[in-house]
């Protein structure tokens, strides 16, 4: 039987998209592996969200085509395959495909072709794809991700994602509940619905709070997130249905770029500083105690120092758990690389240093607040170092602590008894009696 190794890089749904493509190439034969040097397909699923994520890409090109034995195949997918299109076929020799997130279908065929000799590429944009009948081949876990939106209709000058994934397209309610009807059935607890901007979804008859009340209605489910929501797609209807599906997690991942007005204009982001303020308020006042995370970007063309300081100062109005912070990079084909003002990489570099500073602090200010304090965690597995395992609150903080390796998979009550600024160390509460057999 064929063995196909798949390396994944980017964004949960290039996660996912990876499950349906081990699918796709499950009904043909294949058997997964996760050792490249055993493979007779090799499949790197790429991102092309910043310049830094495609370097690392062509030079692990570079030593996967190592392992090609005559015969073998090696494949680009995903959002820089889509982007480079044949012009990747120019420049690495060894590839013998490319194709885009909505070729995944045409797998086994390229496949074949490949093992002829032809080498191709698939990036044809396909409105109507949602792969409805591949069953994703997911590793099987307590943990799933279900993609509910492919694409995006957003505009946003820096962002390369609606050229590399095409329009937004929402799958039908139904079939979203049935395969989370089915992940439940097989001992799932926890899904995280996918979408570009997720809380923008709408099959024809239906917007995300109906989504998230009907998936939050499926028996066995205990704990539903979603990423990434649009700042402004958090209708009233989807607030109200947060805050009345009891299994939605007191998590948001809420991506704002920059807390300047003036930047989020040039961004094409459809709110301003003000707005997104509300949007903050509103989710509070909804969903009490929610911890919210985002994305920010410094050094985007034309921002000054009092822009950058509008950024500190949103973050620490906003008091977020967490930031992912991004220096800007300029993504070919994007309205922004036409904007004027580029920032000098050492300059945006010293702002992303001081960014991260006050995010550090931040967090931690907020994380010593929780120690002491007593939370659930659904215990997912090992941690990396060491032999303790790693849960994870509703909150989206992670927790290492003692127990058996039965409890994987399991719901535990644990109390934080410190923190590195970022995780938790924690003691398991209940049930009692187990205690003592940790050790
Ligand atoms: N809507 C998507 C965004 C995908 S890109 C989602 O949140 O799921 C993820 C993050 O990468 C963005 O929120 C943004 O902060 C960052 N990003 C996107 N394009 C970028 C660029 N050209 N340079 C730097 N960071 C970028
Ligand atoms: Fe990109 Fe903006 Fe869409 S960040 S994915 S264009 S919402």
């Amino acid at each position: 039987m064929p063995r196909i190794y798949i390396e994944t890089y980017g964004c949960q749904m290039n996660v996912a998209d990876s499950e349906l493509m081990f699918g796709v190439l499950g009904r043909e034969g294949y058997v997964r592996t996760d050792d490249p040097t055993q493979a007779d397909v090799l499949l790197v699923n790429t991102c092309a969200v910043r310049d830094h994520a495609e370097q690392r890409v062509l030079s692990r090109l570079g030593e996967l085509k190592q392992y090609k034995r005559p015969g073998d195949v090696l494949g680009v997918v995903g959002c820089m395959a889509q982007r480079l299109g044949e012009r990747l076929l120019g420049r690495v020799p060894q590839v013998d495909l490319v194709i885009g997130p909505d070729g995944y279908r045409g797998l086994p065929e390229l496949i074949a072709r490949a093992r002829g000799g032809e080498r191709a590429a698939a990036v044809e944009f396909k409105t109507w794809e949602h792969y409805e009948d591949v069953p994703p081949a997911r590793e099987i876990s307590v943990l799933a991700f279900v993609t509910v939106q492919r694409g995006c209709d957003y505009r946003c000058t820096f962002c390369i994602v609606p050229m590399t994934r095409g329009p937004e397209r929402s799958r039908k309610l139904g079939d979203v509940v049935r395969e989370v009807e089915r992940l439940a059935a097989g001992g799932t607890t926890e899904v995280t619905l996918l979408g570009q901007t997720v809380n923008s979804y709408a099959d024809d008859e239906h917007d995300f709070a109906d989504l998230l009340r009907a998936v939050g209605a499926v028996p066995g489910l205990r704990r539903l997130r979603f990423t990434s929501p649009y700042p402004t797609d958090f209708t009233d209807r989807v607030l109200t249905a947060m805050a009345q599906t009891p299994v939605v997690c007191e998590h948001v991942h809420l991506p704002v770029q920059s807390g300047s007005s003036r930047v989020l204009k040039r961004m094409l982001r459809r709110y301003d500083r003000a707005r997104y303020l509300d949007v903050v308020a509103a989710l509070r006042r909804a969903v009490p105690g929610i911890a919210l995370t985002t994305d920010i970007i410094v050094g985007f063309p034309g921002e000054t120092e009092a822009d950058f300081r509008e950024t500190v100062s949103l973050v620490e109005e906003v008091g977020y758990d967490d930031a992912y912070t991004f220096k800007y990079s300029a993504r070919e084909g994007t309205p922004a690389t036409r904007i004027p003002g580029a920032i000098p990489n050492d300059v945006a570099g010293e702002r992303l240093e001081r960014l991260i500073a006050v995010v550090r602090g931040m967090a931690r200010r907020k994380n010593v607040g929780l120690v002491g304090t007593a939370h659930e965690v659904l215990v997912e597995g090992k941690a990396k170092r060491g032999d303790l395992l790693q849960g994870r609150t509703r909150t989206n903080k992670v927790a290492l602590f003692q127990g058996s390796d039965a409890w994987i998979g399991t719901y535990r009550r644990v109390r934080f008894t410190g923190t590195t600024g970022s995780t938790f160390t924690a003691w398991p509460l209940e049930p009692a009696g187990e205690l003592a057999v940790v050790g």
